[in-house]
This record gives C-alpha cells, structure tokens and sequence, in this order.
C-alpha cells in the first residue's frame, strides 16, 4: 500500500484495516435476497445474463406517469418517453421536471456528474443544499468524503466513474426522498444506467439500494453481498453523510470499498474470459 493511500485511508478513519467478513455469515440475518455471492465470481460468466432483465413493472408504470399527466398540447416534447431519450435530452428533461414535487422548492436539478461510459455507477440519495446550489452530486461535505472513498480505491470522480443520486431534486431540509418521489424519479436513474451500462453499481445508503433493488434494505445486513439490478452487480455501502456522523462505520465502508474493487476485478477478468481478444 502507498503513502498516498495510507494518507486518505487515516483521512477516511479507516486504519486499521478490517478483513472483509464472509458474506454468508448474513443471509439469515438479513433476510434479503442477494443474487451472487463473492465466492461465485469465478464463474460469472456462466451466472450473468447476456441481456439486462425487462424493467420493473412498478417503476415503468412510474416512468409513464409524469406524460401521461401532461396534455400534448403542453409539451409536446414531453411525449418522448424517457426510455428513449439520448444523454442531452435526458438532462434536459430532468432539469425541467415537475414529476413530483420536489420541484417546487429546487433551485435547479441535478442530473449527475462523470464518464457517460463508465464502469463504476454511484448512486446516492438526492441533492443536498450545496448540489442544489452548483448542480453537481456529492459536492458538500459528505462529496469530500465520497471522493476520499473514490481514492482510497485508485478511482477519481469523472474517470471511469459516473455519480448520480436517487432523487434529482433537493428534497427539503435534507430530509429522506419518500416512496413517491423515488418512484417518480426513478424513470431517471434507469435511463442513466441503460446509457452507461455500467459494470458495477454501488448504492450509497438505504433509499439509493430500495430505489435499485425495489426491496426493503437495511444496510447492515445487506453489506457484503452482491445483488444485482438486471444483469448489473449491486454492492450496498453506508451513505458518506452517515459516515460523517457515524466515524466507527467507516471501517465497514472501507471493507465495501475493497469488496467493491475485488469484485469489479472479477468481472472484468470474467468478460476477459467470456471475450478473449
Ligand atoms: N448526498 C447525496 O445523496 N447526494 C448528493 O449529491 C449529495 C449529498
């Protein structure tokens, strides 16, 4: 390990380092149903699907929902769903949304930030003030702790990784985006990730692993485990805000971080497998 690292890990509180425990120690437990377990990595190939799954039916419903409230004569451009818009249209859409109404009190919407090609997807709650007020997720003081996270795995915001959140809106006071507002925003995040088609997802907190995983989460128990939303590896991790206010749990995250590495590693050694050059 190298100085640098050594650097941002004891920035990060992470020192000492804690191994990573075994996953299936936490099924019962958690009672939630992981769909890989790290052990089965080597046989990825063989355990992944070749096409993402068909989307959810409670969230398409909710992709259709904002449209079909707007009358044609409104917005015509409104009537494009958003499962077909490009990158460009995407934002823009976002930016103009009235889906539900976190809208009303956003100074602007923040779409997200990164490489539209990346292999890493980070998904967070939803803006807070600062995000609110520049227009880029993870900028305040928990982005600071995310980009030391970022680092502490030789990644950069921007290169290979795309960050996003849950919600484009400020949800008020930082409160926690409900059931409807995630669903409604929802038909985003899902477009995000058909364009980037990224290799791994880590949720960052509770409603960013629900949103993908549309299951009850509780963190606790569901770290360590690889679900997967399609055909896509999901990993769930502790929100860096939470972090903030809970300095003994970063050890847990920096043990998702390194599960998180190892288990891009795999897959990228699994596609090297399925597609030799
Ligand atoms: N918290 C989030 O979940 N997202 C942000 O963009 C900022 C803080």
């Amino acid at each position: 390990m190298n100085l640098r690292r050594n650097g941002i890990l004891r920035e990060m509180g992470l020192a000492p380092l804690w191994r990573l425990r075994s996953a299936s120690d936490e099924h019962e437990e958690a009672g939630t149903a992981p769909v890989l377990q790290p052990a089965v990595l080597e046989s990825l190939p063989a355990m992944m699907p070749a096409q993402p799954q068909p989307l959810r039916s409670m969230l398409s419903a909710a992709m259709k929902a904002p449209e079909q409230e707007r009358r044609p004569a409104d917005s015509p451009a409104a009537l494009v769903r958003v499962g077909d818009l490009d990158w460009d249209e995407l934002e823009a859409r976002i930016r103009s949304c009235d889906a539900c109404g976190l809208c009303r009190r956003r100074k602007q919407a923040v779409p997200g930030v990164g490489d539209r090609k990346a292999d890493w997807l980070f998904v967070g709650e939803g803006p807070g003030a600062e995000e609110d007020e520049r227009g880029e997720p993870f900028v305040g003081q928990a982005g600071r702790l995310l980009d030391n996270m970022l680092a502490s795995i030789d990644l950069k915001r921007g290169e290979d990784v795309y960050i996003g959140n849950a919600v484009k809106c400020r949800p008020p006071h930082n409160r926690t985006p409900d059931t409807a507002e995630l669903s409604a925003c929802f038909p985003y995040l899902q477009r995000q990730i058909e364009l980037i088609r990224p290799r791994l997802i880590v949720a960052l907190g509770r409603p960013a692993a629900q949103a993908l995983l549309n299951q009850e989460i509780k963190i606790g128990a569901a770290r360590g485990k690889l679900f997967s939303y399609g055909s896509i590896p999901v990993i769930v991790t502790y929100h860096p805000a939470y972090l903030l206010r809970n300095l003994p749990d970063k050890a847990k995250a920096w043990e998702d971080l390194c599960f998180a590495r190892r288990t891009m590693l795999g897959l990228k050694a699994a596609d090297r497998v399925a597609r030799p050059i």
